[in-house]
């Protein structure tokens, strides 16, 4: 039977939960491949072949996964030191900078993966890409609600060379019509999309940080240590 890409991500999902070991704290991920990787290791722990996992979910969702799985939990404040952190990513390039926030989470995720000492990203196949932000897909910018699309505004200036158009992200509002999406962290999300390559990544980020009223963005650069890529062919892992 073929592969589905769900098989695939919980495939890249479990390798990565091999790394995970007993008494470590660890970064629990978003999105539909990490979610593998939460109910693995809630198994692993049921099982007993896994024992004093301490988990810093990175969402609101994964901490309702993982409260009903009934793995322990922590936060940065109490935990400020991630043995590893496992997540998904919406785009992965060469060097293994990438996309990630798609799903509407990424700042907790950055925090936690920032201070993690080994990140390891899981993905099928199908996220690769030459250059982040090449793909014609969202690049997600989280902003403060405040004057939001004057923020839009600024951010599609700054990325006038790379012929950006920028979108307020939109949520169901559960009478049949839309309103604005709202993070975790009461934000929304301004999602940025380019016609050209964006250029040097260390310097968009920084423009974009220094951009009052922006809270961070979905460019995650240099911080993932591996990256475990499953296809129809099999298991890649690459290494920084
Ligand atoms: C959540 O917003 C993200 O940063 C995810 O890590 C990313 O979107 C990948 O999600 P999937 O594993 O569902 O593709």
């Amino acid at each position: 039977v073929a592969l589905t890409q769900d098989d695939l991500k919980k495939i890249a999902a479990y390798k990565a939960v091999e790394h995970v070991k007993s008494g470590m704290v660890v970064g629990l991920g978003t999105g539909s491949t990490a979610k593998h990787a939460v109910d693995r290791i809630s198994q692993l722990l049921s099982q007993g072949k896994l024992k004093n996992i301490v988990g810093v979910p990175t969402s609101t969702q994964t901490h309702e996964q993982a409260v009903s799985l009934g793995i322990p939990l922590s936060d940065l404040d109490s935990h400020p030191v991630v043995d590893l952190a496992i997540d998904g990513a919406d785009e992965v390039d060469p060097a293994l900078n990438l996309v990630k926030g798609r799903g509407g989470s990424l700042l907790r995720e950055k925090m936690v993966e920032s201070v993690a000492k080994k990140f390891i990203v899981i993905v099928d196949e199908s996220k690769l890409v030459k250059h982040i932000g090449g793909s014609r897909l969202a690049m997600p910018v989280e902003v403060v609600q405040f004057c939001w699309s004057h923020s839009l505004k600024r951010l599609e200036e700054l990325f006038a060379h790379a012929g950006c158009a920028a979108q307020l992200r939109k949520a169901a509002d559960g009478a049949g019509g839309k309103k604005p999406y709202v993070t975790d962290n009461n934000n929304y999300i301004i999602d940025l999309y380019f016609e050209k390559e964006i250029g040097d990544l260390n310097r968009a980020s920084d423009a974009v940080l220094r951009l009052p009223g922006i809270v961070d963005h979905g460019m995650f650069i240099g911080l993932a240590t591996s990256v475990i890529i499953a296809g129809v062919d099999g298991v890649t892992i690459k290494t920084k």
